[in-house]
């Protein structure tokens, strides 16, 4: 912990905002870590157990690694004598009861959560972007948007914060409702309603109306952004409204008071021009991709409505780009110093759902080549759509066959797009993403663009990987 700077929480105060019991010798905390991986001198270890393991096997371990205490609900054997320990009957409990003081401490914060079936991590990443030019901000680290990523996020959030930014997700109804009442957000973004995690409902009204559960924790007085081109912008906004918000739509739509009015798609970023509650903008974003300026769009827009300058905020996005595995760019040269030549890699291998898949066959599309280069995507399977899964994977072979010269499959699931392609598009269907892997590296050719897109759990890494190796990548 940085001397200097006011600690994060006292030992007195972690105790009274949890009703937890003081053990041991403490120090104030700096930090708030689950995972002693990520583990820095004076952070608050919590042991929460997780599906494989229990947190309090690890605190032993924390404690050793420099952390001021560990949150647990029972004392852990082999710990030396005085171990600093805050003993409470349940941790997940104390973590909300943690989450719930940091949000409330946080007195001049305007606080916004983000979610959506896709581009939640982006627009939360611009919306940190934004804020960090303009004051104080404190925003979720990686995709930390569940019922205990969003509570460490809160209890992680300094005092004197001026703007929070929240992600926040779920797989099943009932889940986003109660994230919501803990993050208490003044603004409420809904990035889009999509194909995700089909499985776990009925149909797509049933995950627009999960999705409206962001609703539930709004602050008197709260917006709601949503996407004004998704055909769940009407439900949407009639439950922002039944909540006592006020609905605010972006995206291309003539009603949209954040319209975006024109995107100019460089090789790698995007232009985009719009005007939000009649201000004219432009800006850039770097990295390609139409909907990168929608989710732009929609961080721009809630920005101003929480307060910041938003000519600032179009500006600030120039220093932006997505995080890895999200449209990521590479120039993998096969020889050295370029001399034989090398391709343009790709890499979406981060998820995978029907709409995100659009995306970067999109990005694809105008993929810049070399002198006889192709267009090849390698997709793995989407994953967690339910019965819709094999039809919703046939019906990317229209713009797969637009997009790419040549598509390369693999899973049970991709079979149906390979099946579904016109022949002279089929690159090859593998069993897996090993199989594929190993055929990759042997399919691209100098002046090639290579996109790699799939579910996390078809494990693309391999395939990207596998392409990497083809030369000394460096960034370009
Ligand atoms: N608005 C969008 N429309 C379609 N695809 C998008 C959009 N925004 C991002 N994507 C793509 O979706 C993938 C995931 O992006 P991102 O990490 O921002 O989403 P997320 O909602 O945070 O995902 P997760 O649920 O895994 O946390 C990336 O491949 C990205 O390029
Ligand atoms: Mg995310």
């Amino acid at each position: 912990m940085n001397p200097m700077k006011l600690p994060l929480w006292t030992p007195e105060a972690l105790a009274a905002a949890t009703g937890g019991a003081l053990l041991g010798r403490w120090r104030s905390v700096g930090g708030i870590v689950n995972d002693t991986r990520e583990l820095k001198s004076c952070d608050l270890f919590l042991a929460l157990a997780g599906e494989a393991r229990d947190g309090h096997d690890f605190v032993g371990a924390a404690l050793k690694g420099g952390a001021a205490g560990a949150l647990v609900s029972r004392i852990p054997e082999g710990l030396p004598e005085g171990a600093p320990l805050l003993l409470v009957p349940e941790v997940m409990p104390a973590l909300e009861a943690l989450g719930r003081a940091g949000r409330a401490r946080a007195s001049g914060m305007t606080a916004l959560a983000v979610t959506g079936s896709v581009g939640k991590t982006s627009v939360k990443d611009a919306l940190a972007t934004i804020f960090a030019a303009q004051g104080a901000t404190h925003a979720s680290e990686k995709s930390f948007n569940n019922h205990w990523g969003a509570p460490i996020t809160l209890a992680r959030t300094p005092a004197a914060t001026r703007w929070g930014v929240y992600e926040a997700g779920m797989n099943h109804a009932g889940e986003l409702g109660p994230i919501s009442r803990l993050i208490r957000p003044h603004l409420a973004v809904v990035t889009t309603v999509e194909a995700a995690h089909l499985e776990h409902f009925g149909g797509l009204e049933a995950i627009a109306e999960a999705k409206a559960e962001i609703f539930e924790g709004l602050e008197p007085g709260g917006a709601a952004i949503l996407n004004r081109d998704n055909p769940w912008f009407d439900l949407l906004a009639e439950r922002a409204r039944a909540a006592g918000a006020r609905a605010v739509g972006f995206g291309t739509h003539r009603a949209a008071e954040a319209r975006l009015i024109s995107v100019r798609l460089g090789p790698d970023h995007v232009e985009a021009e719009a005007e939000i509650q009649g201000l004219r903008l432009s800006w850039r974003v770097g990295a390609p991709g139409r909907h990168q300026a929608l989710n732009s769009l929609a961080a721009i827009t809630a920005a101003a409505l929480a307060g910041a300058d938003p000519g600032k905020a179009a500006a600030a996005l120039a220093r932006w780009s997505p995080g890895a595995g999200r449209g990521e760019r590479q120039r993998v040269e096969f020889g050295p110093e370029g001399s034989e030549g090398g391709f343009l890699l790709i890499d979406e291998s981060y998820n995978a759902n029907p709409a995100s898949a659009r995306a970067a066959l999109d990005v694809l599309s105008s993929a810049p080549l070399g002198p006889g280069g192709r267009r090849l995507a390698f997709f793995g399977d989407m994953l967690e759509l339910g019965p819709e899964g094999p039809g919703l994977h046939a019906a990317l072979a229209k713009e797969a066959a637009h997009a790419a010269d040549l598509v390369y499959t693999a899973g049970p699931l991709m079979r149906n797009l390979h099946e579904a392609l016109p022949p002279e598009r089929r690159g090859g269907w593998f069993a897996d993403s090993t199989a594929l892997a190993q055929a990759a590296g042997a399919a691209v050719r100098a002046g090639d663009a290579a996109m790699v897109k799939g579910s996390k759990g078809s494990r693309m890494g391999p395939v990207v990987r596998a392409l990497q190796a083809r030369g000394a990548a460096s960034p370009g």
